[in-house]
Parts: structure tokens; sequence; C-alpha cells
């Protein structure tokens, strides 16, 4: 029986419950492919799951809700062999085992065909984090190139990326960061963003005078309501990221919260978003040099427990990505 490595959760608790295990290779159907993954990035939502707050996560799992790799066995003929391919979302990593594998079987229905010849740890890094970023600025915040576009959490992987974005796209983006020094200002400087606010919980107040657009509101519930008092009249504001770890809000009072005529909405991207999400098109402006991604570690596939470790003390700056080879 053919073989592989992959990092199982057993059961909810610290970085040290993923343990590298030899699993048998899954056998694709002929709606499936099965990839062999080069390189995955790692996402908060699998940092939720792994402490315990995915209650409908059936244990033992492989984690991992996104993957980059080729084509090695496609039955149903939708993808050549040896076709580059990403995945993500779906059900992988939570429904059926996912992407801390050096395998792993999905829908050929939710794998996008890849054309790129960059480094696996940069298309690794990609799937999730780009899907998110061109999501919620192109779909949730219906940016246009004049607007000006504040990141609540602009360090975020997701924050990182979406600067980048926005900033090709012609607007004028300013990122919050709880963080003063001057590493923290030049990285997200080095992505596309023109003002650098320092998050002391009241940015309304640094940002009265002059208002924006767009608000991309990473943080969660701890900043959102001073994040809608940042909306210049018929913005829009759209929380998508919960990394202030805080999931509802208390004494909502909407019509004091929500200042006149702006608008609030979530984005929560899915496989249909994952497939609309342009990744040849940002893989080669990312090759020309024109969209700078951040990843911000990198780790071995036996080194998952420090990539989480990494993940939860908020160290990377940037998207955590793991080779597999
Ligand atoms: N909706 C979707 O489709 C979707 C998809 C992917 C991710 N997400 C969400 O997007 C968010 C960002 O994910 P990510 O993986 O990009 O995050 P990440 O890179 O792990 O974010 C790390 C940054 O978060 C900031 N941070 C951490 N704890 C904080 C707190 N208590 N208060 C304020 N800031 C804090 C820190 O910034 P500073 O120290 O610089 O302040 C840190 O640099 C997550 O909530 C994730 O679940 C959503």
């Amino acid at each position: 029986m053919a073989t592989m490595r992959a990092a199982v959760m057993h059961e909810a608790g610290g970085p040290e419950v993923l343990k590298l295990e030899t699993l048998p290779i899954p056998a694709p159907k002929d709606d499936q492919v099965l990839i062999r993954i080069k390189a995955f990035g790692l996402n908060r939502s699998e940092l939720f799951t792994r402490q315990g707050h995915s209650p409908g996560v059936q244990l033992p799992r492989v984690l991992g809700i996104e993957a980059a790799g080729v084509v090695d066995k496609c039955p149903g003929g939708q993808f050549q062999i040896g076709q580059k391919v990403a995945t993500a979302m779906g059900g992988l990593g939570r429904d059926f085992d996912g992407g801390y594998a050096e395998y792993t079987c999905v829908k050929a229905s939710n794998v996008q065909a890849l054309d790129t010849e960059l480094d696996w740890t940069i298309v690794g890094a990609v799937p999730e984090m780009l899907q998110t970023a061109y999501g919620y600025l192109f779909k949730a915040l219906r940016l246009t190139t004049k607007d000006r576009l504040l990141i609540r959490g602009g360090t975020t992987s997701v924050g990182l990326a979406a600067a980048a974005i926005a900033k090709n796209h012609g607007c004028y983006v300013a990122s919050t960061s709880r963080n003063s020094a001057k590493s923290t200002a030049d990285l997200l400087k080095k992505t596309g963003v023109d003002q650098v606010i320092i998050d002391d919980g009241k940015v309304a107040e640094q940002v009265r005078a002059n208002k924006f657009d767009k608000i991309l509101e990473l943080i969660g519930t701890t900043t959102l309501e001073d994040s809608l008092q940042c909306a210049a009249e018929s913005g829009i504001v759209c929380m998508t990221g919960i990394v202030g770890n805080k999931w509802s809000l208390d004494h909502f009072a909407p019509m004091d919260a929500i200042p006149n005529t702006v608008y609030l909405t979530i984005y929560s991207g899915g496989p249909e978003e994952f497939k609309e999400t342009p990744l040849n098109d940002l893989l080669k402006q990312i090759q020309d040099e024109t969209l700078p991604v951040q990843v911000g570690k990198v780790f071995k596939l036996d080194e998952i427990v420090q990539a989480h470790d990494t993940m939860e003390k908020n160290l990377a700056r940037g998207k955590i990505v793991v080779p597999t080879e």
C-alpha cells in the first residue's frame, strides 16, 4: 500500500496535538483529483479547529483548507497528470482530510489549473490568501480605483495581500497595526500602503478629518464599532476577520453604531469564490514583481507544531507556508 506523511489532529489542544503520521495515499473517484502537494499555507481557521472551536469537524482529521501541487491521478480526465493546480475550501481539512499532507484528494470542480513558474513556496501561499483578499475587495467592498481604503489589521497575511491588490488597483491605502516599530511600517509600505496608522483602539479619532470610502475589518468585533466611525458617507465596512478573538458584539445598538448611510457587510469566501479568483493573473503579477506578496515564515511538514505556534503567537508577519519536499 502506498503511503504518505500527514499531520493528523486526534484531539483539540495546543500546537502539539498535530502529530506527523504515515497514512495511506487516498484513492480518487471519477469526479476527484489526487494532488501531490508541493506546498500549503496555514490559516487561522485551522488554528480555531485545532483549539476545538469547530464542533462540526470530526476527528481524527488532517487539517488544511488549501493546497498547491501537481495532479497525480485523475480518473475522470478533467486534468492532465502533472498539471500544476491549487485547491481551497469545499470541506477540505474539515469534512475530509486536507492539505497538511503529501497528497490530498479533492473534487475536480474545486481545482484551478495553474500556469506559473514561480517557486512552490510562493504558489503555496496564495490560493486562500488571494481568494480572500480578492473576494472581499471586489465582491464585498466593490472597490473602485478612486476609493480610499482602510485596512484594520494591516499586518495580517490577508491584510497585506489586500493592500497590494488595492494599491495596484489605484486606491489610496491606509493600514493599521498595534505595533509602532519602524520594521512594521516598512513592511506595510513595501506592500503598497500609503499611510500607516498605529491602532490604539480609537482609530476613528485619528482619521476624523479624512474618512475612508471602504473599510476592511480584520480584527473583528473588538474594533468594529470604531471602524464604522471611520467610514465616509455611503462608505462600506466589511468584516471578514476575527484576529481579536471575540465573536459577538455586546449591547449592539445599530442606530448609534452605524453612521448615517454607511453600509455594514461581511465576507466569507467559499468554493465558488475560489473558482472565481483569477489566480493565474495574480500569479503573473507576482512573477512580474508588480504584486508584492508577503511570505512570512517557511516551515517543513515535520515542523508543523512550530508553524502553528508561530501563527498563534502572531510572529509570522505574512503568510506561513509549508513546502512538502
Ligand atoms: N472570510 C474569509 O474568507 C477568510 C479567509 C481567510 C482568513 N480570514 C480571516 O482573516 C483574519 C486574518 O487572518 P490571517 O491568517 O491573515 O492572520 P495573521 O496573519 O495570523 O494575523 C496576524 C496579525 O494579527 C494581528 N492581531 C493578532 N491578534 C490581535 C488582536 N487581539 N488585536 C488586534 N490585532 C491582532 C497582529 O497585528 P499587529 O500586531 O501588527 O497589530 C498580527 O500581526 C483571520 O481572522 C482569518 O480567520 C477570513
